[in-house]
């Protein structure tokens, strides 16, 4: 089982990049007077937030680079999702330790959602640590370094209904030059039982449209050709940019909704690429639908987190859809992008789940057939709904074998999913070489999917658009050639 696991976290990289280390640096490292070293686990949106950090850093002298050994300020930007999540943090904290023994000048940080639900306990569990900052509080991180550099411990983790971090222009961190993450809201309002997110990142707001379409726009005369917009739960993205006065325009007539920013988006350039993460089931719509079937480069693609194929359970989860909304959604999907590429979040042993309730997500699985899909055993979050509410009762070797059929229908899915992409041509935007051959370009095709071909000596660079005939395929890659 353990290979099994294993071969799914290599597959995980887009949602779930825990444990993957990732350091920036600067283009012109003397332009800075003092170097950060920054190390990021989690969703994309943490990944994002990584970036504005960078940005709000350079601007107090900080550049960034790829050794923490040189580095002045080292930060962790956190993830506190799952039990592992977080060991894996308090784990690398350890490697620093040593280096913070012979350089006791040196300022360590920890970001993100672990700081947020531990708060000033964190200074206290983990004496080198210097600084606690949590998701919404990244504008005070220059004070809090000057504090820290005076010798005293810090902290600030309030949350804010505001917050959107809309003026900050990211600075791209160790980026292919070609996709990138755009935030266009924060935090969370749906307390699905299981989830700590609410409590790390706070309530949903989202970002005015305006700063978004200009940042995607800029990205592109940057030569980026895809932005992924991101929030917890894209599909409730709903900004007014005047709120309604008496005699005038309604609230209504000027609000952007998700389907709206899609298309402002979609319309800066047919050759820029949109993908979103991550939808929710209960607030998908068909305009949001019609809106991707609409723009050729909106991509075909939706990540869609079902949890569990019960509804009994999915009720204990505070999902507020039922099996038969969910498969209703997926067979609204299917019809209006016959294309449309599927992937999932499936959570195994959740409070009180029994052995039939279980066959019930295997065969929701069978049901939706995913391309892909991220699973998970449930991990008991202090102060979570779940936590408070119910016991956590299935018994570890049972959340583990459960999980254990999950992954193997779920390969088993993806291996067909792939296999009958062979004969079938795709439109792939190359991100640069193969990990295997510098001989083989790497890209992916609007359904998601990674496809890999043989160069050909054609004069071609990341960033551009080629047609790619499937020749072959394994569980998570296609293989072809340009026509
Ligand atoms: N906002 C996204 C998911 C964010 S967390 C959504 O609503 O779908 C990513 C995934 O982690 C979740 O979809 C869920 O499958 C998993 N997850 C969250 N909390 C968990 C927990 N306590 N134990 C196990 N998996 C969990
Ligand atoms: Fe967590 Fe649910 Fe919000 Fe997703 S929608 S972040 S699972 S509370
Ligand atoms: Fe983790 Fe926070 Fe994202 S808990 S999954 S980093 S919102």
């Amino acid at each position: 089982m353990a290979d099994i696991l294993q071969n799914m976290h290599k597959v995980d990289v887009a949602e779930e990049r825990q444990g993957e280390a990732y350091a920036p640096f600067a283009e012109d490292p003397n332009q800075f007077s003092k170097k950060f070293y920054i190390e990021s686990y989690g969703c994309q949106m943490n990944f994002s937030d990584s970036e504005i950090v960078a940005s709000i850093l350079h601007d107090e002298g900080f550049g960034a680079t790829r050794n923490f050994e040189e580095a002045d300020l080292v930060l962790l930007n956190t993830c506190s999702i799952r039990e592992k999540a977080e060991q894996t943090v308090r784990h690398r904290l350890q490697t620093f330790r040593k280096i913070k023994d012979n350089n006791p000048g040196m300022l360590i940080g920890v970001l993100g959602c672990m700081a947020e639900r531990l708060k000033a306990k964190f200074l206290e569990e983990e004496k080198l640590v210097d600084i606690v900052v949590g998701p919404d509080a990244y504008r005070s991180l220059p004070g809090l370094i000057t504090e820290a550099e005076g010798g005293q411990k810090t902290v600030n983790v309030l949350l804010s209904r505001e917050e959107t971090y809309a003026d900050i222009s990211p600075v791209r961190l160790d980026s292919n030059g070609v996709t990138a993450f755009v935030s266009i809201m924060r935090g969370c309002n749906n307390m699905c039982t299981f989830c700590v997110v609410p409590f790390t990142r706070g309530r949903e707001r989202s970002r005015d449209a305006d700063s978004i379409i200009d940042e995607c726009r800029n990205l592109f005369e940057r030569g980026f050709r895809e932005v992924t917009l991101l929030g917890q739960n894209v599909d409730s993205y709903h900004y007014s940019p005047n709120p309604a006065t008496p005699g005038q325009l309604g609230e209504e007539d000027t609000a952007v909704t998700f389907a709206i920013l899609l298309e402002r988006v979609a319309l800066i350039s047919p050759l820029l690429r949109i993908r979103f993460s991550t939808s929710h089931p209960k607030d998908i719509t068909d305009d949001v639908l019609h809106t991707m079937a609409k723009y050729h480069n909106i991509c075909k693609y939706i990540h869609l987190p079902v949890q569990s194929g019960n509804t009994r359970i999915l009720q204990l989860m505070n999902r507020t859809y039922t099996r038969e909304w969910y498969l209703n959604k997926v067979k609204r999907i299917r019809e209006i992008m016959p294309d449309c590429g599927l992937s999932t979040d499936v959570i195994s042993g959740f409070c009180t789940e029994t052995e039939e309730e279980h066959q019930d997500t295997l065969s929701i699985m069978e049901l939706s057939r995913f391309d892909m899909a991220y699973m998970f055993s449930y991990s008991e979050r202090p102060g979570t709904l779940a936590a408070r509410r119910y016991t956590d009762d299935v018994p570890e070797d049972v959340k583990k074998r459960r999980l254990t059929e999950i992954i193997s229908l779920q390969n088993s899915h993806s291996r067909e999913s792939y296999v009958n992409d062979i004969g079938k041509t795709f439109e792939v935007l190359i991100e640069g070489n193969s990990k295997r051959s510098d001989a083989d370009w790497y890209g992916r095709n609007s359904q998601n999917k990674v496809v890999v071909f043989p160069k050909e000596g054609k004069d071609l660079e990341k960033g551009d658009y080629v047609n790619v005939l499937i020749g072959s395929a394994t569980s998570a890659t296609l293989i072809g050639q340009m026509v």
